[in-house]
């Protein structure tokens, strides 16, 4: 989960804005073309925008096709960057935005013009140095989930190799071997200003903080471990979970860190402090797990601007080089000197752990949306899916198994479909080898499987969400641990962990009391986690109401406020439907589905 872009965001509640008055407002177009027009005369803003939007925002009627919103977008997008092709320098443009800010997004001035501030130089760098940029290529990838679409996008493909002839078992015999354990934990979201006992219900977009003021009510005083309003996770609750983690397990074979250490402070962001807060958790793995092999992969938030990764060829003061650079030296002293050259091109790697056992580790953060680098240049950035397939294929030859690390879980309907499509071509192609996936990101206790594209009953490949520590927004803190087959390496079991965090704050002197939440094959009634019982299980569970009931309770760790949100038919229907969307258009088809009208 993460604070979208702040153009993005304040964009989509301006557009939604309009498209809800237009049945009304006529003159909608108008109104901007005219602001536009004086801005460029008079460079100065004069408040008929404000007033004509305040008057809008009083009509309830808030239903609005796709289709309307993204003609609305187009129609801003146009206005901003006609702006910009007309002279608008820097300062105009920081006015500009400043205002459609403080107009339309609901977080206050600070935030406004801290994203603004931090986000500005790309935005031009990219109105400015990509001539051709539409506006429909803006909507298109910006507002994917909405389905707006770019006739003119180029249909990118990453080439595969011709299916294997002889292609081996899915299954290779069992190991006698007791299981690997693996340790996976994700999204962090270190927040080192967390101050227990400050404002938990804010006005900026992150609260918990001491400049967030004292609480309204005593309700509102941010909890001593965490908290379930807008929150992230304060340092000693880490270190608590290394001291759980030592204690409660013994050893682990493997760890995998599926990325988000930064907190969510978006729009306040310094290059320094993200490379401390990256610096001081990656030490702190260190000391506790010692010479424990651990893998780990970048998410969204370590950036800085937050969810961008310039391509390797922009070399200005705009480039996001640096996170690369950092990681190259930090995970150095987990990983083979061999990862350093993808490192340093593009974030990933992959690791022979031993003999037949391969980690492909992913920079998926490329694909998300907020990405605003996408609108520059969205051909497979840093050649990551053709190095993919080039890795895949010689494992293939070699008869190695895979596990794939990628923040982003498939189908994410915030990853550009293009990608995703990509992404699920290659997975159907190399089904046989790649034995699991293990994803973040989404902050939820998730599953995703692949189905056989000949084949929809079948499933040929299994993605495993393992939810979130922080606690952002509204969960119970989590970890994962997996027995994983000496052989086959397929995941054999899972455990989920996690306290009650309600609980865990009536007493700050007392640790908080980490339980199994659940195992993977009681909760799910399967003997085993074979692709034929998971097919089973996919069945059962568009069937069993009282199975999806516990698949939602669980994404959310039985927190009592995600519990309490409550999930109807719909809700789970949808939940159903997200299991199997490997691609952002099945996810964006999910989203849609409607009330059943009985
Ligand atoms: C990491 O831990 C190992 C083993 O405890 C230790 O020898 C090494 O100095 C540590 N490295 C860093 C960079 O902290
Ligand atoms: C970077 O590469 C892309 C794709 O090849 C190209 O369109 C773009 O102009 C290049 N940018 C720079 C700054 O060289
Ligand atoms: C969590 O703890 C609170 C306080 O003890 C309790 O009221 C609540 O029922 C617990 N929630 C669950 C799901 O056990
Ligand atoms: C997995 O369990 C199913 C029953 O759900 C059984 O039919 C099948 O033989 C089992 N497969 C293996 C490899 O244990
Ligand atoms: C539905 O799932 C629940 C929870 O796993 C289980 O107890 C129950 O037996 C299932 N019902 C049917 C009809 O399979
Ligand atoms: C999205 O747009 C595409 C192309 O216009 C269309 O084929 C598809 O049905 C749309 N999907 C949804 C869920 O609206
Ligand atoms: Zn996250
Ligand atoms: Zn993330």
């Amino acid at each position: 989960m993460q604070i979208a872009s702040l153009i993005f965001l304040f964009l989509a509640s301006t557009i939604t804005v309009f498209v809800a008055s237009t049945h009304t407002y006529n003159d909608i177009p108008q109104i901007i073309s005219n602001e536009v027009r004086e801005l460029k005369v008079t460079k100065k803003i004069s408040h008929n925008l404000t007033r004509a939007v305040n008057d809008l925002v009083k009509i309830k009627d808030k239903k609005t096709s796709n289709h309307l919103f993204c003609q609305t977008c187009d129609l801003v997008i146009r206005q901003i960057i006609a702006y910009r092709r007309s002279g608008a320098n820097k300062e105009s443009m920081v006015a500009f935005f400043r205002k459609l800010c403080r107009t339309f997004a609901t977080w206050g001035g600070v935030a406004c013009d801290g994203y603004i501030n931090i986000e500005i130089d790309t935005v031009l760098y990219i109105i400015d140095n990509r001539k051709d940029l539409t506006v429909h290529r803006v909507c298109a990838i910006a507002f994917q989930p909405k389905n707006c679409t770019d006739p003119n996008a180029h249909k990118w493909t990453v080439d595969l190799p011709p299916k294997r002839k002889t292609v081996k078992t899915h299954h290779p015999s069992h190991s006698e071997a007791s299981p690997l354990k693996v340790l996976h934990l994700t999204d962090f979201h270190y927040d080192p200003l967390y101050e227990p006992g400050s404002n938990a219900a804010c006005n900026v977009p992150l609260c918990c903080q001491k400049s967030n003021g004292p609480p309204s009510k005593a309700t509102n005083a941010a909890g001593y471990w965490g908290d379930y309003h807008v929150c992230d996770t304060p340092w000693h609750s880490i270190t608590e979970l290394m001291t759980h983690l030592k204690d409660a397990h013994k050893t682990f074979d493997l760890i995998y860190y599926t990325g988000d250490i930064v907190s969510h402070r978006s729009w306040a962001t310094t290059k320094d402090e993200n490379v401390k807060a990256i610096k001081e958790l990656f030490q702190l793995f260190n000391k506790t797990f010692k010479a424990t092999p651990l893998y780990p992969i970048l998410g969204n938030h370590e950036p800085h601007p937050t969810d961008f990764y310039s391509p390797g060829n922009v070399t200005s003061k705009v480039s996001t080089q640096w996170i690369f650079d950092l990681m190259a030296s930090e995970w150095k002293r987990w990983l083979p000197d061999e990862t350093k050259a993808t490192i340093l091109a593009g974030g990933y790697y992959t690791v022979l752990v031993k003999p037949k056992f391969r980690i492909i580790a992913l920079n998926s953060n490329v694909c998300f949306i907020s990405n605003l680098w996408l609108l520059y240049h969205d051909e497979d950035p840093y050649d990551q899916l053709k190095w993919l397939v080039d890795v895949l294929t010689k494992a293939e030859k070699d008869g190695e198994k895979v596990h794939i690390l990628s923040h982003i879980p498939p189908g994410e309907i915030q990853c550009l479909q293009r990608w995703t499509s990509q992404f699920r071509k290659i997975v159907d192609r190399f089904a046989p080898i790649i034995v699991a996936h293990f994803n973040g990101h989404t902050h939820l206790d998730e599953l995703r499987l692949f189905r056989d594209p000949t084949n929809h009953k079948k499933i040929i490949n299994v993605a495993y969400n393992a939810g979130s520590f922080t606690t952002f927004v509204g969960f119970n803190p989590n970890y994962r641990t997996y027995d994983v087959d000496a052989n086959t390496l397929e995941v054999l079991d899972y455990d989920h962990y996690t306290y009650n965090l309600t609980k865990a704050n009536q007493n700050k002197d007392k640790d908080p009391e980490w339980y199994k939440l659940y195992s993977f094959k009681d909760a799910y009634g399967l003997k085993n986690t074979t692709y034929d019982s998971l097919t089973d299980l996919i069945g059962r569970m568009s069937r069993n109401r009282t199975l999806m009931q516990q698949y939602f309770r669980y994404q959310g760790r039985d927190s009592d406020p995600y519990t309490a949100q409550g999930c109807d038919d719909t809700c789970l229907r949808k939940l159903v439907c997200g299991i199997t969307a490997v691609e952002a258009s099945e996810s964006i088809q999910c989203q849609n589905i409607k009330k059943r009208t009985t």
